[in-house]
């Protein structure tokens, strides 16, 4: 049995995503174009990597009577968590039971679903530079260990979100109480524990996606891209575009960050750094085991874009992470509550010259929820970031 087999056939191995999103349904294409079966699992039905997958299943996948449930009865020889919010303990008991295989570890996806678990890997345990942190579990707790330890301003987060959700900014003694509340609010299950971090002045921010890639003589290699820089608003990625200057003490900082921790949560696969740097500083902020969103990029700049680099990466074949062309993304936005929208103007967008679009196929619009993204390539970044948010803001959204 193999992998590289014939899909749909008695014996054929199988490929389970687990989250597919705009994100999973690239990394199921990529396998897909490799004669990979594959298995698409979500919360809801018809999620965009569904649409595209051999399989699809719907389960809340942070409940882990039914994640077994489903693992036991698909059997896949990989499983691939492509969101945080799942019951990785499951994955942890299946994987030391030999099971199954997880992408790149169990391990990688415990310690990745909540900031504590990173977070004290990189600092404690690795020694890598990152914003001063605490953890508390209450309005005292946040005030004292502000007071104490981290200063204004700095940063408030619930343990468990992503895209910015229950974050903010304290100024000063005036925000504290709003910021607790506001976590409380958007952590993504019902806990009181959060982070508060020192807020970091950085220059610019960047993600370094990070493959770990089996090399010719069978071990493991780790290879570098080029490095992505974005803008964030609201704790959301809104732009990204690559390759972002860097000084070369800088970019060789962020990789020896990078390498440690990706080296430490082991495994195949890409993985996306998020790092601060001011002048030739810089420090950690997390890490995905997985495509990040402003990797997105990629399918317009590198000859091989990071859902193909992962799914090289985890099918064991190898990686080509060199840049084509510097280019850009910007994320087009519902803009509307509605179901089974229309999507106006793409004709105007795709006219501006190197661009592209993706339109990500969720059944449902919000309007903060991303509902596709412009990529432009140009041999002028500038040009390329212009053309990205161009074509992003000449799309429109309509409920019908
Ligand atoms: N300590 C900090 N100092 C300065 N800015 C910060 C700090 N922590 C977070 N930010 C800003 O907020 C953004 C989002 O933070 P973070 O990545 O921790 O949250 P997230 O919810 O996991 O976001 P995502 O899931 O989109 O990566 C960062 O990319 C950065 O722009
Ligand atoms: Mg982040």
């Amino acid at each position: 049995m193999s992998l590289l087999g014939t899909p749909l056939s008695s014996s054929s191995d199988k490929i389970m995503l687990l989250g597919s999103g705009e994100l999973g349904k690239e990394v199921l294409i990529a396998l897909q174009r490799l004669g990979v079966e594959t298995i698409a699992v979500d919360r809801y039905d018809n999620a965009p990597g569904q649409q595209v997958a051999h399989h699809s299943r719907t389960i809340t996948m942070s409940d882990p009577e039914q994640l077994r449930a489903l693992i036991e009865k698909e059997q896949p020889t990989l499983v691939v968590p492509e969101i945080e919010a799942i019951a990785t303990g499951v994955l942890e008991e299946l994987e030391a039971q030999g099971k199954v295989r997880v992408i790149p570890t169990a391990r990688a996806a415990r310690l990745t679903m909540d900031r504590e678990g990173i977070r004290r890997l990189a600092a404690e345990t690795l020694g890598v530079p990152t914003s001063p942190y605490q953890f508390c579990e209450s309005l005292e707790e946040l005030q004292a260990a502000i007071d104490d330890k981290i200063g204004y301003p700095c940063v408030v987060k619930p343990l468990m979100s992503s895209s910015g959700k229950g974050q903010s900014k304290i100024s000063g003694p005036d925000d504290v109480a709003k910021a607790w509340d506001y976590a409380m609010a958007g952590g993504r299950v019902s806990q009181c524990r959060i982070i508060v971090e020192g807020f970091i002045d950085f220059d610019y921010e960047i993600t370094l996606l990070t493959v770990r890639a089996l090399g010719a003589d069978g071990q493991i290699e780790t290879q570098f891209c080029d490095p992505i820089g974005h803008k964030q608003v609201d704790g959301d990625y809104v732009e990204s575009w690559q390759p972002q200057p860097m000084s070369p003490k800088a970019l060789q900082g962020a990789r020896d960050i990078a390498q440690a921790v990706t080296e430490n949560l082991g495994g195949q696969g890409l993985f996306g750094v998020e790092l601060f740097v001011k002048g030739d500083q810089v420090w950690f902020s997390e890490v995905s085991p997985r495509p990040h969103d402003t990797g997105m990029v990629t399918m317009a700049t590198q000859w091989q874009s990071e859902f193909e680099l992962h799914a090289r990466a985890i099918l064991g074949l190898p990686v080509n992470t060199a840049l084509r062309m510097p280019g850009a993304s910007a994320v087009i936005y519902g803009g509307v509550d509605a179901k089974d929208v229309d999507f106006l103007n793409v004709a105007e967008a795709l006219r501006i010259p190197q661009t592209d679009i993706r339109l990500f196929g969720k059944p449902e619009s919000f309007e903060n929820r991303r509902m596709g993204v412009a990529l432009a390539a140009d041999k002028d970044l500038e040009t390329a970031r212009a053309n990205a948010l161009k074509a992003a803001s000449l799309v429109k959204v309509q409920a019908r």
